[in-house]
């Protein structure tokens, strides 16, 4: 057998109070889709960056053809044919899709840039990516899920030979998924290798030719394709058995809390929004990227003040116009996109949690340090954060830490009605679990709780009731005994056409 494409030898990196990766090997093979998994932390996105020239290893050797290589940067590794997709969008906001696509690598014309002709090349990316946007639009101005569209679009356009993707679909509806999955099958094809990191195991079990599992900075052991299980692929991560993935049990709803008539948002201000939560009670929310459900949230929680309608707290009527106003009469909102809204990446993990819970109890201006330890403490311990201590900077933890560090700031505030953005999104399986036990356990003190998911399966195994929207309005309300995938999905394309 002739040598991998790509091979790293007992790759090691540390960083302060923290040994990312002891000794890590894996092989890729030309023309095949290595899929690496791992619990939130194990080290993944380390490696990458390291195969991607972003950081630089403290021993190991990586190797290419057989011959072993430096990768000093990553105009290195771009010019070996190594290009990666960051897990954190890694965009400039106010250039449009087109430079972005083509930044640092512009063709020029009598010294200028060929605006022209990088809109033109840009359109051939898009289209492969199926992203139906004009290469002129400011990136800033985009969703998210087309955001990373325009990532994919950019990785393609250097021609790699082996294309990195760090969670790529986490913030994408399934049907721009189900694209990158096409794009990722031709790019196979002709004879590109990928290694994809995702949280789905279903969309691993779905790509990959083989599995590399990585459990705390080590090799926890590998799958061929036919081995490739979704049971075995959860052993190897957290080596035990997670059985009774979702411990939702239903609940007798207690008073209304929240009721909401006819609110009407600024994304969609021809459609009134109508419904009312429970104290006690969890509601999922459903519908395709784009029906307008973060944009509720939104305005429920005062960050876009609604345009009309009438919401009541506990039968007191309120109208936020703002996030802090929200907070006052018990709201909360943990929002989607954590690296814009949810955290201070600069702050430690102890300031994150108590960032929103001490606006509320401050009195006169003075911080409480001790109660602050302890709530981080608390957050820390059953959210499970894996950090080396509450003082570590945010940026420098795993994504999916990251993200529970959002979670615990907004949990500490003991909210009386609990706004959850795909709050799983980026999560490991491990710690998907703890989120629920944690929705569940909120619940049974009577926190009402609405989310927001694009995961059918977290819609079907969690909510009481589910509320389905499309385009901007709900279109329907399902109870716990009528939710069915059929269901739902019937409500989120109105009717026009049921998934096959
Ligand atoms: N720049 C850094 N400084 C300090 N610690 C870091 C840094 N980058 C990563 N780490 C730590 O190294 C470990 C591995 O992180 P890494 O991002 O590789 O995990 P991951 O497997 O990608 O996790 P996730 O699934 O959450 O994205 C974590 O404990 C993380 O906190
Ligand atoms: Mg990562």
């Amino acid at each position: 057998m002739s040598a991998p494409l790509l091979e790293v030898r007992k790759l090691s990196k540390s960083f302060p109070g923290v040994r990312a990766l002891k000794g890590v090997s894996i092989a890729l093979q030309p023309a095949e889709v290595l899929a690496v998994i791992g619990e939130n932390g194990a080290g993944k996105s380390t490696l990458m960056k390291i195969l991607a020239g972003v950081q630089r290893p403290d021993s190991g050797a990586i190797l290419m053809n057989g011959a072993e290589v430096e990768i000093r940067s990553v105009h290195d590794a771009l010019a070996r044919g190594i290009a990666l997709i960051h897990q954190e969008l890694n965009l400039a906001d106010n250039l449009d899709v087109a430079s972005n696509i083509f930044l640092g690598r512009e063709p020029l014309r009598g010294g200028l840039v060929d605006t022209k002709r990088i809109r033109r090349e840009a359109r051939k990316f898009l289209d492969a990516v199926g992203l139906d946007v004009d290469p002129a639009t400011l990136v800033g101005t985009l969703p998210i899920g087309c955001q990373q569209l325009v990532e994919i679009a950019k990785a393609l356009s250097v021609n790699a030979r082996v294309l990195i993707m760090d969670e790529p679909t986490s913030s994408l509806s399934a049907g721009e998924a189900e694209k990158l999955f096409k794009v990722i099958h031709d790019l196979r094809s002709s004879g590109v290798s990928v290694i994809y990191i995702s949280h789905r195991l279903g969309e691993v079990k779905k790509l990959a030719d083989r599995v590399t599992v990585l459990r705390d900075g080590e090799n926890a052991g590998d799958l061929a394709r036919e081995e490739i299980s979704h049971n075995g692929m959860v052993k190897l991560m957290v080596g035990r058995d997670i059985s009774q993935f979702y411990p939702h049990e239903p609940h007798t709803p207690g008073q209304i809390v929240l009721e909401v008539a006819g609110i009407r948002t600024p994304a969609h201000p021809g459609h009134a929004l109508s419904f009312t939560l429970c104290a006690g009670e969890i509601v999922g929310v459903a519908g395709l990227v784009g029906a307008g459900r973060t944009e509720m949230l939104e305005t429920l929680f005062g960050v876009t003040p609604a345009l009309g309608g009438t919401m009541l707290v506990a039968g007191k009527e309120i109208a936020p116009r703002s996030p802090l106003e929200a907070i006052g009469v018990g709201l909360a909102l943990v929002p989607e996109d954590r690296k814009r809204q949810g955290v201070i990446l600069e702050m430690t993990v102890r300031d994150n949690v108590s960032l929103a819970s001490l606006r509320k109890d401050q009195r006169a201006g003075f911080r409480n340090g001790r109660r602050e330890r302890e709530l981080s403490a608390e957050m820390i311990g059953s959210l499970r954060i894996k950090t080396p201590h509450d003082r570590q900077i945010v940026q420098f933890l795993s994504g999916g830490n990251q993200q529970k560090v959002v979670l615990g700031k907004w949990l500490a505030l003991r909210p009386r009605v609990l706004f959850l953005d795909e709050p799983t999104r980026g999560i490991d399986v491990g710690a998907k679990q703890e989120i629920y036990r944690l929705m569940e356990e909120l619940a049974r003190e009577g926190v009402a709780i609405l989310f927001v998911s694009s995961e059918m399966e977290e819609i079907l195994g969690m909510s009481d009731r589910a509320l389905v929207m499309h385009e901007g309005r709900i279109t329907g309300e399902l109870a716990r005994a009528g939710l069915s995938d059929e269901a739902v999905m019937r409500l989120a394309t109105a009717g026009e056409k049921v998934a096959a």
